[in-house]
C-alpha cells in the first residue's frame, strides 16, 4: 500500500487563513495579539525555531518581541526579562525556547510564566487543566497533532494509539489530549519509552502510532501495522555532504519503508512542523480574545 501524505504544511496554511480574519476582527476592535520569544544560547536548531516563529507572526499581523540572549546569561537575568513580559499589556503570549543552557533551572523559568500567557502551554497550571479536560492553553505540538487527525478525516475515537516517547513536550501530552473525553479524543492510549520490552509487539498493533522519541529513522517498517495512520514529530539532522548544509532533516520513522504499510503518513519536514508554529499563533490570538 502506497501512503497518502498528510500535508502539514497545507492544513497549516488553512488554520493561518481562519486566524488572519480574527487577528483583522481584534485589530478592528484595537487589539493586536503580541508574543514575546526568548531565546537563550546560540543552538542552531533553536535558531531557527525561533526565527521561523519571528516569520509566522509577521505573516499573521501579530505584534512579536524577540529577544536573543548569550548562552551565559545568569537564571536571575532570564527570570526579570519573563517578569518584564508578564507585565507588558501588549504581549498576550510568551515562549521561551527549550532548551535552556544547563545553569537555568527550566521548570523554575517555566513557573515564573503568568499562566495567561501560558501560549506553551508548559505551566504546571495548564497541564493540570489540560488533564482534567478543563479549558486551558495547550501544548502547541500535541494540540497541531490532534488538529492534523482531525483534518484528515482519521477516525480517533475507538482507536489503538501508541505514542512512543514520554517527553513532557510532546509524549505526555498527546497521550492526554488522544485518552481526553472530545473531539479528537476517546482514544485507547499506549504509551512506550526507552525501557519499553518487545517494543515492536506494540507498535504492530497500532492503529495511529506516534513518533515523538528524537532518534533518527527509529520506527522501521517491521513495527508498523498494514493501513496505520503514522504521525512523525522527531526532528533530526543527519550528516549528508551532498546537501549544501552538510545534512539532511530525517524523522523518528524510516520514512521508505513506513509509506509502503501506512496509510497515511506525515512527511519530515512539511508534517507536524508547520502545525506547531501555527498553534503557537492559535494560542496567542486565543490568549489576545481573553485580554
Ligand atoms: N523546544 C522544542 N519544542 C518546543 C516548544 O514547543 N516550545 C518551546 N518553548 N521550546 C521548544
Amino acid at each position: 500500500m502506497a501512503a497518502e501524505i498528510i500535508d502539514g504544511k497545507l492544513i497549516a496554511n488553512e488554520i493561518r487563513e481562519e486566524l488572519k480574519k480574527e487577528v483583522l476582527d481584534l485589530k478592528s476592535s484595537g487589539i493586536t495579539p503580541g508574543l514575546g520569544v526568548i531565546l537563550v544560547g546560540d543552538d542552531p536548531a533553536s535558531r531557527s525555531y525561533v526565527t521561523a516563529k519571528e516569520r509566522a507572526c509577521d505573516n499573521l499581523g501579530l505584534y512579536s518581541e524577540n529577544v536573543k540572549l548569550p548562552v551565559e546569561t545568569t537564571e536571575e537575568e532570564l527570570l526579570k526579562l519573563v517578569d518584564t513580559m508578564n507585565n507588558n499589556p501588549k504581549i498576550d503570549g510568551i515562549l521561551v525556547q527549550l532548551p535552556l543552557p544547563k545553569h537555568i533551572d527550566t521548570d523554575k523559568v517555566i513557573m515564573a510564566i503568568n499562566p495567561d500567557k501560558d501560549v506553551d502551554g508548559f505551566h504546571p497550571q495548564s497541564i493540570g487543566k489540560m488533564i482534567m479536560g478543563k479549558e486551558t492553553f495547550l501544548p502547541c505540538t500535541p494540540h497541531g497533532i490532534i488538529k492534523l487527525l482531525l483534518r484528515s478525516n482519521v477516525k480517533v475515537e475507538g482507536a489503538n494509539v501508541v505514542v512512543v516517547g514520554r517527553s513532557n513536550i510532546v509524549g505526555k501530552p498527546v497521550a492526554n489530549l488522544l485518552l481526553d473525553k472530545s473531539e479528537g479524543g476517546n482514544a485507547t492510549v499506549t504509551i512506550c519509552h526507552s525501557r519499553t520490552k518487545n517494543m515492536a509487539d506494540i507498535t504492530k498493533n497500532a492503529d495511529i502510532l506516534i513518533a515523538a522519541i528524537g532518534k533518527a529513522e527509529f520506527i522501521t517498517g517491521d513495527m508498523i501495522k498494514d493501513g496505520a495512520v503514522v504521525i512523525d514529530v522527531g526532528v533530526n539532522r543527519v550528516e549528508d555532504s551532498s546537501r549544501k548544509k552538510g545534512y539532511r532533516l530525517v524523522g523518528d520513522v524510516k520514512y521508505s519503508e513506513a509509506a509502503e504499510k501506512a496509510s497515511k503518513i506525515t512527511p519530515v519536514p512539511g508534517g507536524v512542523g508547520p502545525m506547531t508554529i501555527t498553534m503557537l499563533m492559535y494560542n496567542t490570538v486565543y490568549s489576545a480574545k481573553n485580554r
